[in-house]
């Protein structure tokens, strides 16, 4: 049976307007990039895995990520960490910035996170895992989802028996990226491990892992049975593909409409997080957006030689000219978004 991918469903009592979520990813889920991902069709977007220390210790840097658009909503807030009480502290200051849902991260494969008993780790250790979920449960009213892998080696199960744990600790939804924290992201998402899921758990499950198409989309809902699909890798530096799983696109972006998208990009990002550290910060962005065979190779590189975002914006308006008014209509349909916040340092506000 054909699953209808604009079908709204719920993770507890928030209502999500389509069955694409939008990945967290480190480094890439910033705020630009989940208010396009919600133009584009997702129905749930979600910020980047956020220090619970960092938090607990007001580090302003961390606070930024806690920046949220009235736009982007329904928004989850990932926060990672391994002690129980500081979570739920985590959690009450991420319900207080405006997310509509909490979501621990239970994946990450990363040393840095693993070494101190957070991320994927915790896959190993049930109990701290449950006590985890039962203390962000307790302390906010928002739903709390969490997201996991396979288990730390590969060819684990240990979701499986970790999952449904997390449901009695009040779990409202999983997310499953089925392969090992070993594998990192070689191989393939072994999805008969989430359709395994779906079938143990009575909250919806979302997979996560290799969708990069509206195919691959309803392959995966069907096989597993899952509330919805998680797209990441397939979502840096193109929109369109979120927007043709959703039905929304239809053929490649032009140019003039890469171009646009792009520079939309870049001037959320820069009213995001500062000029200085956006500059460095979008680099990476260049090679997703243009790759693809949308430009020469060369282009790419001629660009992050460049020293400055204006000089930056100066190429590629000259390298596709009418990219200028298909921005020009972007901004018109998309006005600019209120911002809630916890009560931050200014600097963080101020484009700095
Ligand atoms: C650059 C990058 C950063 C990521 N950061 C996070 C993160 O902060 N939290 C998380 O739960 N998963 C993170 N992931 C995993 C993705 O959310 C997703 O589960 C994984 O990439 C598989 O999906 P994909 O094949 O659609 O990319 C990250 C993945 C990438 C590529």
């Amino acid at each position: 049976m054909q699953v209808d991918l604009n079908t709204p469903w719920r993770i507890g009592p928030v209502e999500v307007p389509s069955r694409i979520v939008l990945a967290p990813m480190a480094g890439v889920s910033v705020q630009a990039f989940r208010r396009q991902g919600r133009r584009y069709g997702a129905g749930l977007v979600c910020s980047e895995m956020v220090s619970c220390a960092g938090l607990q210790h007001r580090n302003e840097r961390t606070l930024g990520y806690l920046r949220i658009g009235s736009d982007e909503q329904p928004l989850a807030v990932q926060i990672f960490g391994s002690d129980p009480a500081a979570m739920a502290e985590a959690a009450r200051m991420v319900e207080e910035a405006g997310a509509d849902i909490v979501d621990i991260n239970f994946g990450c494969p990363v040393r840095k996170v693993t070494k101190t008993g957070a991320g994927a780790t915790l896959l190993d250790d049930p109990e701290r895992a449950s006590a985890i979920v039962a203390a962000v449960a307790g302390a906010v009213d928002a739903p709390v989802t969490v997201k996991m892998r396979r288990g730390l080696e590969n060819g684990s199960r240990a979701a499986l028996d970790v999952g449904p744990r997390l449901v009695e600790a009040g779990a409202a939804a999983l997310a499953l990226h089925p392969r090992s924290a070993k594998q990192m992201y070689t191989g393939s998402a072994d999805h008969a491990l989430t359709a395994e899921l779906v079938a143990l758990v009575d909250v919806p499950v979302i997979a996560s892992g290799d969708v990069t198409s509206r195919e691959r989309a309803l392959a995966v809902l069907e096989q597993t049975g899952a509330a919805a699909v998680m797209v990441g890798r397939a979502a840096q530096g193109d929109p369109w593909t979120v927007g043709e799983i959703a039905g929304l696109v239809d053929g490649r972006p032009t140019r003039d409409e890469v171009v646009a998208e792009l520079l939309l990009f870049v001037h959320d990002t820069v009213e995001e997080m500062g000029e200085e550290r956006a500059t460095g910060f979008l680099k990476k962005f260049y090679g997703w957006y243009l790759g693809r065979g949308r430009f020469p190779r060369p282009f790419k590189q001629e660009l992050v030689q460049l020293a400055t975002l204006a000089e930056v914006e100066e190429r590629l308006l000259a390298a596709a000219p009418g990219a200028a008014d298909v921005l020009a209509r972007l901004r018109e349909e998309t006005p600019a978004a209120e911002h809630t916040t916890l009560d931050l340092p200014v600097s963080i506000y101020a484009g700095g």
